[in-house]
């Protein structure tokens, strides 16, 4: 049995203005990961796509035609020029959906992976990046690129739309607490709210998206200097003018003040908003106090996490 993985990603700083080009910086979350295994199936020409943490549901061509994940297929056999059924793939995952870590965008990277160690082909990161960005315009309409890139390399990234990719060093290990607000929502909704709030006042949204790119730029060089306290205010900034974009939540505004008031450095929503997770930057002795107080207000998935170099 051949199996393959592929972790969850956190959106540190950037998000939604990386849409408009700014930079966005993103980190992987090792702990939380996709898995994917294959076998050849029982019966000739058979593809079955098992996802064993929803109630076992099974995936086929003819009865899911258009599911990203028969789309990833279509394309990494294309990519390869090789059929590769009959195959049975069965998908396990340890991140919850539909929350800003990039669930899809892992479930993809993960069956690619073994899809390709079953043809026995190698495939670059860049390669493999490029089929899994085709597939998530599938999930999200148009999105930056900054989810598979960070999943599919498994780096930290300093990531703008279009550009080669930057790896980013991390000086001093950072401590992050990240909580759900158990409120599912979807990134191509916001993204395209603020889209449309952009074109309806792009003299006000211009400035924001720009400062947002700015603040990714200081955060950089912050993590890069290992000033990791200095990353606290400009998280707390960042969040303040994606409540000005509306991509805010009650659940959010609430998760956001609690970790502040349990001793948080900075905190922030992080991906696309309107529910899904926040994160908070904690010292190392403050982590279990944040972390609690989230789940005393209610945040479901609370874990925390370390970037290290
Ligand atoms: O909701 P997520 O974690 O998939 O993040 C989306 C990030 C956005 O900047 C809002 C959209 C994008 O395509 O970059």
């Amino acid at each position: 049995m051949l199996s393959a993985s592929a972790p969850a990603k956190i959106i540190l700083f950037g998000e939604h203005a990386v849409v408009y080009g700014q930079p966005a910086l993103a980190v992987p979350v090792a702990s939380l990961r996709a898995t994917a295994q294959i076998d050849p199936a029982a019966q000739p020409e058979m593809l079955e796509v098992v996802l064993q943490d929803m109630q076992g549901e099974v995936l086929r061509p003819d009865t899911h035609p258009d599911h990203p994940i028969m789309t990833l297929i279509e394309r990494t056999q294309e990519r390869i020029g090789q059929v590769l059924t009959p195959v049975r793939i069965v998908l396990s995952s340890s991140i919850p959906i539909a929350s800003g870590l990039g669930s899809g965008a892992a479930v993809s990277t993960a069956v690619a992976r073994v899809l390709l160690q079953y043809a026995n082909v190698q495939l670059s990161n860049a390669d493999l990046n490029q089929i899994i960005y085709e597939v998530e315009k599938t999930y999200h309409g148009t999105p930056s690129g900054i989810d598979n890139t960070v999943i599919v390399y498994e780096q930290p990234v300093f990531f703008v739309r279009g550009a080669p990719l930057v790896v980013l060093r991390v000086a001093q290990p950072v401590h992050l607490v990240v909580a759900d607000t158990g409120e599912a929502a979807l990134t191509r909704v916001s993204v395209g709210d603020v889209r449309q709030l952009y074109e309806a006042e792009p003299e006000r949204i211009t400035p924001m998206l720009e400062r947002i790119g700015q603040i990714g730029r200081a955060a950089r060089e912050q993590l890069e200097q290992g000033r990791v306290a200095e990353l606290g205010p400009l998280m707390d900034e960042n969040h303040a003018l994606l409540r000005e974009l509306t991509v805010s939540s009650t659940a959010l505004e609430r998760l956001v003040a609690v970790a502040k008031g349990a001793g948080a450095l900075g905190a922030k929503l992080s991906g696309g908003g309107r529910g899904g997770n926040m994160l908070a930057l904690v010292t190392p002795d403050k982590g279990s106090v944040v972390a609690q107080a989230l789940q005393n207000a209610g945040a479901k998935h609370v874990f925390q996490t370390t970037l290290t170099t």
